[in-house]
């Protein structure tokens, strides 16, 4: 019997009554807000920040969780390092977007904290075996190397856990990373697979919503004008984060993806989808990595995910807003 991971204490009265969930990314500036959106909850218990290689590499993704905990005063909540590269191919990463750090736009601290000794698909295991069934939500904000090799080690894990959120893939707003294919997906296509073949309750949100959540000067300038460090950091992060898609798409601000995957979970009145089937090609080079919506049910394939592409984007930058500057520092 594997030694118990006795990494939180008892959870208090308060905290039985939240919602327990296990952060996967690869930071990236979308990815810490989402973060900071996810710590400045109080409907929340994040149980680990679990990090896997895509926006940069995993010594970096993981350094960046490291800072992003610390920066907001989170220093209790376990980091862990994944895998370092897709589960077949080789690893492509986004420094054109991200920056050489993944956090460009700001330099932060690291000072004392550092990643537990667990690997990281190793630490959702066990926390979903010694968790109640059904309790704890994945989510999901990079490539789902990670998750795929926790599903590959203990297939068994599929059942316990409640659902997976992630941000990834879409349809009607065609790719970001190749005309065809999202990021995430595009960077781990066999995971993607395994993921959306498991037979877990998955919620995907896509570029087709998280491209209809475009940061404005308003958004910034509130984090920009208050007294905490973690929102005039994150202002600075996404005054960098943005210029990218700004330059490419010639709108008045850029997308802010993963804290999509945080707000849909604390409100999903505020967005729209349908359950319907998604694919994603692994085979061809030209495609490799597109999620295929049978959105108008012309198929019979299993409708394997809750595909979300709509948003109230006003209540979400309100509800991005509300938790950051919730945060303690
Ligand atoms: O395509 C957007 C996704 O890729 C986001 O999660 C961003 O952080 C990058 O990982
Ligand atoms: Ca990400």
């Amino acid at each position: 019997m594997k030694k118990k991971l006795d990494l939180r204490k008892e959870p208090s009265s308060s905290e039985v009554l939240l919602k327990k969930i296990i952060i996967d990314t690869d930071p990236g500036q979308d990815d810490a807000l989402a973060l900071m959106t996810a710590f400045g909850s109080e409907k929340l218990q994040v149980l680990g920040v679990t990090c896997v290689a895509g926006n940069v590499s995993l010594d970096l993704t993981s350094e960046n969780a490291l800072k992003i905990c610390e920066l907001t005063g989170k220093e209790e909540i376990p980091v862990f390092r994944g895998c370092e590269k897709p589960l077949t191919r080789k690893l492509v990463t986004a420094e054109h977007v991200h920056g050489k750090t993944g956090l460009d736009g700001t330099e932060l601290d690291l000072k004392n904290k550092k990643v537990e000794k667990y690997e990281a698909s190793d630490f959702i295991i066990e926390t979903l075996l010694e968790n109640d069934r059904k309790k704890i939500t994945l989510c999901a904000l990079g490539p789902l190397t990670n998750i795929a090799t926790a599903l590959l080690k203990k297939p068994e894990i599929g059942d316990l856990l409640e659902e997976i959120v992630l941000m990834g893939g879409g349809f009607f707003e065609g790719g970001n990373i190749t005309p065809a294919a999202e990021f995430n997906i595009y960077v781990d296509p066999e995971a993607a697979k395994i993921v959306l073949s498991s037979g877990i309750k998955i919620t995907m949100l896509p570029l087709d919503v998280t491209h209809k959540t475009l940061v404005d000067r308003q958004f910034l300038s509130k984090l920009r004008s208050s007294d905490k460090n973690s929102a005039t950091q994150a202002a600075k992060l996404l005054d960098f984060f943005e210029r990218y898609d700004v330059k490419k798409y010639g709108s008045k601000g850029g997308p802010l993806h993963d804290p999509n995957v945080i707000v849909y979970l604390l409100n999903p009145e505020i967005y729209k989808g349908k359950i319907v089937n998604v694919e994603v090609e692994t085979e061809s080079d030209l495609t490799r990595g597109m999620t295929v919506v049978d959105w108008w049910e012309v198929t019979d394939r299993p409708k394997n995910v809750n595909y979300i592409n709509e948003v109230n984007s006003d209540a979400f930058f309100n509800h991005v807003l509300k938790n950051v500057l919730n945060l303690t520092k």
